[in-house]
């Protein structure tokens, strides 16, 4: 089915849920189904148009649960199954769609498959669903070729075999915990179509593809050398044959695919969004821009120039549970922009100064064409939390040798009401510690503020609905001053961004829909403060 001009998720916006950290309905301190479904009304409040749920799957929890044990069945610390599909039809019943995450190019060394494949001999049918290689050097000590893991370090681990003496080794481009599956083997393409079908039939509405580029490899898994094409394991041509495959399946459901592709060059980013593939794919892009006018500006125009020529809406995200905070990013000197290799323990921010940029990328996010992805507690303007290290459990930390703070900073349990911890999570001995300064960031408090983060996420997210009822499409870019974003819209509505140093004059207008912070009417002058991002009818 070619890809619907007015399916709901070219516009939507979707919220993505951290069910560990979201709420917590049994009061173990760990977040759980019970605890969104008691929640879900804030969600149809806030506007958005779905949601999105990170892996609620059995697992060991290694890898926050991106080490799947069963694709078919909840982790008991979140739930039951039969929970589940009560949630997915209650927030249906609100308006809320369901997306659920599926994880292809890896499982947890805790799934039955891996562990017969573990008590097989090397060379045994159940070792070829996996990517086991004999070692090299003498005896096979050395790692079987020279790639890097996703998350540093050798991406290898050295099997035993039952006699006791050292064996083949396994893949996993990211933690022992996760050896990656052979997309290769008939199965593997066999039982991910299930586990599709399985969730479609219980009324998702969508899938997110973890991962999405690298479940093909190099059946030599030769070494990686720098600058041949293709690469051994990264967005390989096999991969669309794959994905050809589940939109078949999707389109069945009317559901729809979302791929995690981290891919620099964006007509290759496209390619996996033509008709018979993928619906959509997150774009990382704009994330990855430091707060800098032309810099921001070409990635939306090179954005939307790679997914016209596909005829797939963009989308648009500023955070997710791997990157860090937003209010906490844009509140740093210097570089502004995200990137994985970049993160330190105890790099200063100005959450203020942070939290006025971030109102304003809000804004500015909320107005472009496409969906757009809002990560949990980025309604609130939640900043990075300090988590203590001995209190640390993303492996990104370990793996990088202590060096890099890792992931967890960004999925601290949510503060809901109270003025100390746990904040009406639930209970009070939260898996990861709440700093003792989020009050200001609870629901509670912010509800009682008319100018909170929550209440411009509220109203934008109303307006755009609105605005979208009237079917807007494409972008035209206004003369503006240095320094200045603004565009227009088809359907009238104008957004200005100032990131130039001085108030500008506000763009010609009719009405001032919505501002990120005040702005002084057309009769004081009508100036655009710095940081600020306004929403205006032409
Ligand atoms: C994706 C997830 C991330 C996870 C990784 C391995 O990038 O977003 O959280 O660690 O895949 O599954």
């Amino acid at each position: 089915m070619p890809h619907n001009p007015t399916a709901w998720w070219r516009n939507a916006a979707i919220y993505q849920v951290y069910p560990r950290s979201f709420a917590d309905g049994d009061g173990d301190g760990t977040g759980d189904l019970a605890g969104v479904r008691a929640r879900l009304p804030y969600l149809a409040g806030l506007g958005v148009e779905a949601l999105w749920f990170t892996p609620w799957y059995v697992s060991p929890l290694v890898d926050g649960g991106y080490d799947v044990a069963d694709y078919r069945a909840i982790d008991p610390a979140f739930g039951t199954l039969a929970e589940a599909e009560k949630l997915i039809a209650e927030a249906r019943q609100l308006g809320l769609r369901t997306i659920v995450d599926v994880v292809p190019n890896h499982i947890s060394d805790e799934h039955p498959w891996f562990k017969a494949a573990l008590a097989a001999p090397p060379g045994s049918p159940e070792r070829e669903l996996f990517h086991f290689r004999p070692g090299r050097g003498p005896g096979g000590e050395e790692p079987p070729n020279n790639w890097r893991g996703e998350f540093g370090g050798v991406p290898w681990t050295r099997t035993t075999n039952a006699d006791g003496t050292p064996g083949d080794w396994y893949l996993h481009l990211f933690t022992p915990g996760q050896p990656d599956v052979n997309w290769a083997h008939p199965r593997v393409r066999q039982e991910h179509e299930d586990i599709l079908r399985f969730w479609f039939d219980r009324g998702a509405a969508g899938v997110r593809i973890d991962s999405a580029a690298l479940l093909a490899k190099d059946p030599d898994l030769p070494d990686f050398e720098v600058g041949k094409d293709p690469h051994p394991f990264v967005d390989r041509d096999e991969l669309h044959d794959i994905y050809r495959s589940w939109r078949a399946i999707a389109d069945e459901y009317d559901g729809v695919l979302i791929g995690e592709l981290w891919l620099p060059d964006a007509e290759r980013f496209a390619r996996y969004l033509r008709n018979d593939e993928l619906h959509t794919a997150f774009n990382f892009s704009l994330m990855s821009c430091p707060w800098d006018p032309a810099l921001l500006r070409e990635s939306i125009d090179t954005t939307l120039a790679s997914h016209a020529d596909v005829g797939a809406p963009a989308t648009w995200v500023l955070c997710n549970h791997d990157i860090t905070r937003t209010v906490t990013r844009y509140g740093r000197a210097g570089d502004t922009g995200f990137s994985f290799a970049g993160k330190r323990f105890g790099t200063p921010s100005d959450i203020a100064l942070g939290t006025r940029r971030a109102r304003a990328a809000a804004l500015l996010t909320l107005a472009l064409p496409g969906a757009v992805y809002l990560y949990q507690g980025e309604e609130r303007g939640l900043p990075e939390a300090d988590v203590p290290r001995d209190r640390i459990t993303d492996p990104m930390h370990e793996r990088s040798g202590g060096v890099d703070p890792g992931r967890d900073g960004c999925r601290v349990p949510l503060p809901w009401e109270g003025t100390e911890p746990p904040y009406g999570f639930g209970g009070a001995d939260t898996w990861l510690p709440q700093p003792a300064d989020w009050a200001p960031y609870t629901v509670e408090q912010q509800d009682a503020d008319p100018a909170s983060m929550l209440n411009l996420y509220r109203t934008a997210l109303r307006l755009r609905r609105e605005l979208l009822d009237a079917g807007p499409t494409g972008l035209t870019w206004l003369e503006a001053p240095a320094g200045v974003l603004a565009f227009t819209r088809s359907d009238g509505l104008v957004c200005a961004v100032n990131l130039a140093a001085e108030p500008v004059p506000l763009p010609a207008h009719t009405a001032v829909l919505l501002s990120s912070a005040p702005v002084e009417s057309a009769d004081e002058g009508g100036l655009l403060p710095p940081d600020t991002a306004v929403w205006l009818r032409n």
